[in-house]
Formats: C-alpha cells, structure tokens, sequence
C-alpha cells in the first residue's frame, strides 16, 4: 500500500499513439480505446504479461490484442487494473470499458458537474476512465472522438485542435480532436455540453496567431474578461520573462462548479474551478480578482513547466508545481505591487505550511514515499516548492537562472524528468555547485536560524554568528545543515543603509554551516541594527533579539519594504505573545502604546503605499500566533489579539476615520493595484472602527453595505456586521445579501463563510442548520469548503469549544464526505491532525474523534492515510 521512490522502474511497455471515442450518456457511457503500445526497449523486464491500471468502477466489455478477441481465461481482473497474460512485442490493443460520470461523486475521472461532462485526470484520475498505463513517465499521441446528444451537447471538446466532426444517428454528433504533442495521461481532458464562451487571440512573439476561448454557463459569460485579459499577459509575460511561446493554435478555458482543487493545466484545455476563473465587480472581491489572474497565470505556465517537460513520477510533483507557482508569484509581482505580493506569500507559508512542516504529514518537497498521491498537493510541495526555486534565483542571481531555465527547456523538451535534472540544469549552466543544497528536496520541516552579533567599533569590524538547525519530522530524525541565502543589511542610526563588503547595501550570504560567522568591515559609529532575512530569502524561522524599540525603527527605516513589514509582524507578535501570558495568568491587560504609536505614525504617512499600510497594520493571524507556541490556547489568543484591536482602534481613531475618507472614492469599480490598495485601507479602517462598538461606525458599516458598488466593499461590511453584537444588524444584512444574491452560487459561498467564521459563540449551530440550507450540499467541494473547512479552519474559538463539539461536528462530516469525495473528506482532517499542539484535554476529544474515523469502516486510501499518520 506504500509507494517508495526507490522503487522506481522505467515502464516495461509503451504506448505510442492513443486513440479514443467516448459515447456519452448520464448513467452509460462507452470508451473505445484503441493503444498502439510495444515493449519499452529501455525496460529491462522480461516480462511478457502487461499490467493496466484500471478503477474498480470500470466495466470491461471487451479486449482485444491485433484485432483478436480475447477469452476472459487470457486476462485477470483485480481491483486495480487489468492483467493481460501474454502480449506481443508491439501490438494494438482494444477495450471497450462502461463508466456512469452521473454517479462520480469523487470528481476524478469522467463527471458531471451541473450538467456539463467534464474529466480531471491529475494525478491518478484516467484509470477511472479506461484501462491504461497511468502514470506520467508513459507519454503518447492522443486522438479523440467524443459522440453525444446534439441538444443537451452542443459543445465537444478535447485537448488539441478539431480536426473532424459530423452528425450521427439519434440527434447525437461526434467531433475528433488531435494532439499532436506528446503527453501522459494525466494532462487528458473531455469537456461536453451546453457551454457558452468568449473569444479572443493572441499572436506569439514569432508571428503565430492563436486563438484563445473561455467556455462557461451561459449566465456567467459577462464575467470572463478578467481571465481573457490575465491569460492574454501571461502569454507575453512567459515570452519576455522566460522566452517561453505557445505551441498549438487554440488555448481554451473551460469554468465548472464542481472541481476538487483550484484548476487544471489539460495540454491546450484547462479546466478552472469557477471559483479561479470568474469574475465581476459585482460579484467578485478585490482577492478573488488577484486570485483569478493568478490561477490563469500558474495553467497557461505550466504549458512549458509541466507539460512539455512534465514529470518521471509522482515523486516528483514539485519539479513543476513548485516551478510553476515561483512562475505565476514573480508574474503577480511584476503586475501588482511585488511587496505586497511578496508578503502574502511568505504569510500563507509561514501559517499553513510551516504547521504542516511541524505535524505529522510533514514531507520533503520530493517525498520518498506516499500512499495516497493526493495527499500530496500541499503547501509543501507548492509554497516550499516555489521558495527553493526562489532561493536557486537568489542564489544564481536573475541572468543565470534564465540560462538554467533555458537549458533545463531545451535539454528536456518532450521527456518525463526528476527534480535532479531541473537543479542539473541550472548548476550546468551557472557552474555553481548545487550537492548541498540539494538537501531542500530531502529534508523536511523548516531549518531554524538564530542569530547573533558582534560590534567591534575601534577596527570597524561587524560580524553577524548564524547558527542554523532543523527540528526532527516524522522518519528524519537527524538533519544535515542546509545551504541557503540570508540577504542583509545594515542600518546606522539615522536609519541609512550602510555600503556592505560587495559595495550594495544588501548582501546575500551564503549560510552551509550549522554555525558560521559573516564578517562586515569599514563599519564606523554606533551599532548597526541588522535587517536580516531581506525579502524573505530563505523559508526559515529566525531569531535575533530584537527589542521593540529597534523594531520600531525598522519599521520607520529598513529599506526592504518586506522588512519593514516583518518588524511590525515581529513587534505584534511580541505585544501579543505578552497579552496572551497575561491572559493565561488572569493579569490585567496592559498594552504597550510603542506600538500604537508606530503604527499612527504608519497611518499619518500619506507617502506609503495604502495596500502597505494596511498589510502594516493588520496584527498576525491567530493562525500565526498559534504557529509561533508549543501549546495553543486559542481562548487567550483569541482575546488578546481582540483586546489589541480594541486598543488600537480607540487609540486611533481620528486617523482611522480621516484614512476612511481619504480612501473613499466615487470612481466606478476598477481592479487595479492602486484602487485595489485603497480599498484595503479604507475596509481596514472600517474594521478598527467597528472595533470599537460605537454605533455611528456600526451605522458606516452599514451605510457601506447599502451603497457598495462592489463586492469587496460589500463583503467587507458585512462580515464586520455579521460577526459584530448587533445582532439585529446581522441577520437583516444576511437576509438581504442572500436575497440579492442567492441565484450566484460563488456569492453565496461568500454568505456561508461568513456565518461559519463567526468567532461568537454558538456559531456551530448555526453551521448544522445552514447544512440544511437549500444552497448548501456536501457534493459540490466549493460549499464544504465555504462552510465546513470555514469553521473548522477559521475559527478557532468555536470549533476547539471544550465540550469537542466542533470536533465531532468535524469527525462527522469527514465520515460521511469519505464514502462521496475522498479527496475533499481527506483535506478536512488537516485541523485534526494537529492535535499535539493543545492542551491535554483537547489532545484527548481531537484523537478520540481520529480514532473514531479510524474505526468508521472501509476507509478511502485518501483519508487512511492521513488519519494513521495522525495517530502516530
Ligand atoms: N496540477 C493542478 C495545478 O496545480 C492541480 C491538480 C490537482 N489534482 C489533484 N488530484 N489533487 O494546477
Ligand atoms: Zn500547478
């Protein structure tokens, strides 16, 4: 049940040319599959028997080796595929398979998604399609003919260009489309139904013209513009930025409701959630929008970064989505504000992926064993994935990785590679040494550095002691020192940067050591304060001790925007590390108005870039403050934070109401960077402001949700009015949201989050009888996500409640998820997972209700696998 990398054996037979007919109906639908396949002559294996991965669902009515029909004595059947006993060295092999896409409610394979066919095949998703050599490393030509009714059908469309069609009997009609690129299965896609689109095109920067087409429901074709418009800059970006064009002539979108995961690079048809793709003033926040360009931007990447070179094994998931989400995050930056791009990234990776790096799921970017590949789409493959290929560009510096790019394309255009080749490719090019750092793709959890220094003013000299480890994760007991960059620099005290050894005033030094020292010469005056970790270099924890006071002044001087931020994160945290201790011990709060003030200081300084004051002057998360601390008391967390708010709020007042107006703005909707920022501030202040509870901000929340000509405004106001005490307040704006938007199934997921991230008490019953709501159900991964991962993810207060009521309420879904979507079920065990991290009573209801699951029956390999890892 284990799968182990060393494992690893080059495919014993391979498939040239696959071709395929799908007969579609609900409930029976038929695929023809004809392969052209023949002995690997690279295999060693003798073997004459072929193996064919195969879903237990699939129906098999016929296989044929050469056009000969074979006796059900001359293949065996198990659970997983199809053995066949004895092929020839190249053959053609025929199977005529049923599968009924009306009853997948797994969303992997061949589905319905609100009436429209549509597949996703990544990872494991076409052996629930037909029998096949599933696995990346097979790669072959694909042509398929897909047949359906003409009316409830009109659209049919596969991966590559149309290149026949017609009609057939029974008001049915067929298209044949044509890929002619090599490909592994799991990049296979069919979309069928009665989907409007938009079309545009777009010429490569060698002259081709490509025609470029975004299918949806009817109702949504007004809110493809925005993805029209970020596929279309992703296109040139990829040209200008990595000398990567398009290659077929059609690239298509295609938005369904019901999906998994975000979205899917299919060869030349990509398929988005609806979620990742639509968008409209009115119905989409300012988040959504960026969210949106993107997911846009991470498919069309991979065309090159997955799809014309993709992966040997699944082992190898991080060669392209760590690749490709490094891509899409510098395309973001270059078109937003790289800042503020920079610092969401670093926050989701520090919360999420640091608590998985610190639970029992912990995994190297390549992990050497897996039971269920599913698992595997995380944080750390993804977000510590792109922060190794980042740290490889800092290391490289922009030039050379673009050699190492270019070389890793050109070298392994057309082939299924490892992680290896992609760091071969860029140590060949730069002639840099890349055998320790290498480690990154070996060792999990995140390294921690402390750092200390020295200041000797008569020679002039500084010197900065860095000294690095790693805790233990599950199997990796002892870590090896990594190799990584730390950009510094130094700040005299006036708050100037200081020329550093290379003549800059940020150096990168190259840490390999467990402890090492990095001295700075020509350093005169006082003390330099360290600006360490520059835009966040390396994804570590580090420790240097800091007081507030030099914090303060960070936050007024460093150079590094990203660090100017971080030592407000810093400062806050510290404030409220002190608040929480104080809670714990029933001491009276005392808030330390240093920060207050810089954080007046930040909001009086018209100068600064409003999305930075607001990123600024939002304290950490409650999910990083969790992150931070052996055990969580999510109570005195909670209160804390909230006491700091309100004490900030009060203090700040006037500035906040005079930022409010100076945010407001009576130009239509537009989601550009600098009204995007605006926003954030302006809805950041609201927030302090009804902090408060004084009624005339209540009545200016309220005001804004009557008058808002966006979704971000609107949303905004009403999650301050739903979780505020008004409760009159609250259900009247619920009412009223869900009445305007109840027939926008996205919106609507808005409405449940909002009720389900309810920090007030009480909220779980809320949750069980929004369960019953008619825009509420467990099949569509979207809903379970807005409601239940909502509560269970981010709300802490109410589903730790200490009578184990969230956990149960939790257990129960997952149980019940298991049987219809073991992917979905698997990721809500997450919060579960880390029950370690609390107190002893909570330890005791959170792994009573693992257990629980543990002993619900017969359980997904998905959920299996995460819950016997978690009970360890
Ligand atoms: N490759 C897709 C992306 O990152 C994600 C596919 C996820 N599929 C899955 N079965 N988990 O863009
Ligand atoms: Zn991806």
């Amino acid at each position: 049940q284990v799968i182990y990398l060393k494992d690893y054996q080059v495919p014993a037979f391979l498939i040239d040319q696959t071709d395929l007919r799908f007969e579609l109906e609900a409930t029976k639908t038929l695929v023809k599959a004809r392969l052209t396949m023949r002995k690997n002559p690279e295999s060693h294996s003798q073997q004459r028997a072929l193996f064919l991965d195969g879903d237990k669902s699939l129906v098999l009515h016929r296989v044929a080796i050469n056009d000969q029909v074979l006796s059900d004595k001359d293949y065996s059947r198990t659970d997983d595929g199809l053995t066949i006993h004895d092929v020839p060295d190249s053959f053609v092999l025929e199977t005529v398979t049923e599968i009924n896409p009306q009853e997948n409610t797994a969303l992997e394979g061949l589905y319905r998604s609100d009436g429209f066919y549509c597949t996703q095949c990544e990872a494991e998703g076409f052996r629930r399609i037909t029998f096949y050599l599933d696995r990346p490393d097979v790669m072959s030509v694909f042509t398929t003919t897909i047949e359906a009714d003409k009316t409830t059908c009109p659209v049919l469309l596969s991966n590559g260009n149309a290149i026949d069609s017609g009609d057939s009997e029974g008001g049915r009609h067929w298209v044949t489309w044509e890929d002619p690129f090599r490909k592994p299965a799991y990049l296979f896609a069919l979309v069928a139904g009665d989907l409007s689109h938009v079309e545009d095109s777009y010429t490569t920067m060698s002259g081709r013209k490509v025609v470029l087409q975004i299918f949806a429901d009817k109702k949504d074709l007004n809110k493809l513009d925005h993805a029209m418009t970020s596929l279309k800059n992703s296109m040139r970006w990829d040209e200008e930025v990595y000398g990567r064009e398009y290659d077929l002539d059609i690239f298509m979108i295609v938005a369904v409701d019901f999906f998994n995961m975000g979205a899917m690079e299919n060869k030349g048809l990509n398929i988005f959630n609806t979620s990742c793709v639509l968008a409209s003033p009115q119905t989409t926040t300012d988040l959504g929008f960026q969210r949106v360009e993107g997911v846009v931007a991470h498919e069309y990447f991979h065309n090159w970064s997955g799809n014309r070179v993709t992966c040997r094994d699944w082992f190898q998931l991080s060669l392209k989505e760590g690749f490709t989400v490094f891509r899409d995050s510098e395309f973001s930056a270059d078109f937003n504000s790289r800042t503020v791009k920079r610092i969401e990234d670093v926050s989701v990776l520090r919360t999420a992926q640091f608590a998985e790096d610190a639970g029992p799921m912990a995994h190297p970017i390549r992990p050497s064993s897996f039971i269920e590949i599913s698992n595997f789409y995380t944080m750390t493959i993804y977000e510590k994935g792109a922060e190794v290929v980042r740290m490889i560009h800092t290391l490289l510096g922009p030039d050379l990785f673009r050699k190492g790019s270019d070389l890793y394309f050109d070298r392994h255009d057309g082939q299924a590679v490892t992680t290896d080749d992609f760091v071969a490719a860029m140590s060949d090019a730069s002639g840099r040494d890349f055998t320790q750092f290498k480690r990154w793709y070996e060792q999990a959890g995140t390294p921690e550095l402390t750092v200390s220094d020295e200041y000797d003013p008569a020679a002039g000299v500084y010197t900065l002691i860095i000294q690095q480890s790693c805790p233990a994760t599950p199997g990796q007991n002892e870590k090896l020192p990594f190799h990584l960059p730390v950009a510094v620099g130094l700040i005299d005290d006036q708050g100037a940067d200081l020329p550093l050894t290379n003549g800059q005033t940020t150096q990168v030094l190259e840490l390999t050591e467990a402890e090492q020292r990095f001295e700075f010469t020509g350093i005169h005056g006082d003390k330099p304060v360290p600006s360490l970790l520059r835009g966040f270099s390396a994804p570590v924890k580090l420790r240097y001790p800091y007081s507030r006071d030099e914090l303060v002044f960070l936050m007024q001087h460093d150079s590094d925007g990203f660090n100017r931020w971080e030592a407000s994160q810093k400062l806050g945290v510290d404030v409220l590390q002190s608040l929480t201790a104080a809670y714990q011990q029933g001491e009276p709060l005392a808030f330390d108005a240093r920060l207050s003030e810089a954080y007046r200081s930040v909001l009086l300084d018209e100068t600064l870039d409003p999305a930075m004051v607001a990123k600024i002057l939002t304290l950490p998360s409650e999910a990083y403050l969790s992150e931070l601390v052996d055990e969580i008391d999510v109570d005195a967390i909670h209160a804390a934070r909230t006491f700091a708010r309100q004490h900030i709020a009060n203090a700040l007042e006037a500035e906040f109401i005079a930022a409010y107006e100076r945010c407001s703005s009576s130009e239509p909707y537009s989601p550009d960077a600098d009204s995007i920022a605006k926003r954030a501030l302006r809805n950041l202040s609201l927030a302090y402001l009804v902090e408060t509870e004084k009624p005339q901000h209540l009545s200016l929340a309220r005001t804004q949700f009557d008058n808002a000509d966006n979704m971000t405004d609107s949303q905004a106001a009403l999650g301050l009015l739903v979780h505020s005490n008004d409760e009159v307040a609250a259900s009247e704006v619920l009412a009223i949201f869900y009445e305007r938007w109840s027939e926008e199934s996205l919106v609507v997921n808005q409405w449940l989050s909002v009720q389900a991230s309810d920090p007030k008490l009480g909220t779980l019953n809320k949750v069980l009888a929004l369960m019953d709501h008619p825009a509420f159900t467990m099949r569509n991964p979207n809903k379970v996500r807005a409601l239940i991962s909502a509560f269970a993810m981010q709300n802490p207060v109410n589903f730790h409640q200490l009578d184990g009521s969230g956990y149960a309420f939790l257990a129960d879904r997952i149980i019940e998820l298991n049987a219809l979507n073991p992917q979905i079920a698997s990721r809500l065990v997450t919060p579960l997972t880390r029950w370690k991290r609390y107190s002893e009573q909570r330890q005791a209801l959170m792994k009573n209700e693992l257990q629980r699951i543990m002993d619900s029956g017969s359980l997904s390999t998905d959920v299996y696998e995460v819950v016997s890892k978690s009970l360890v």
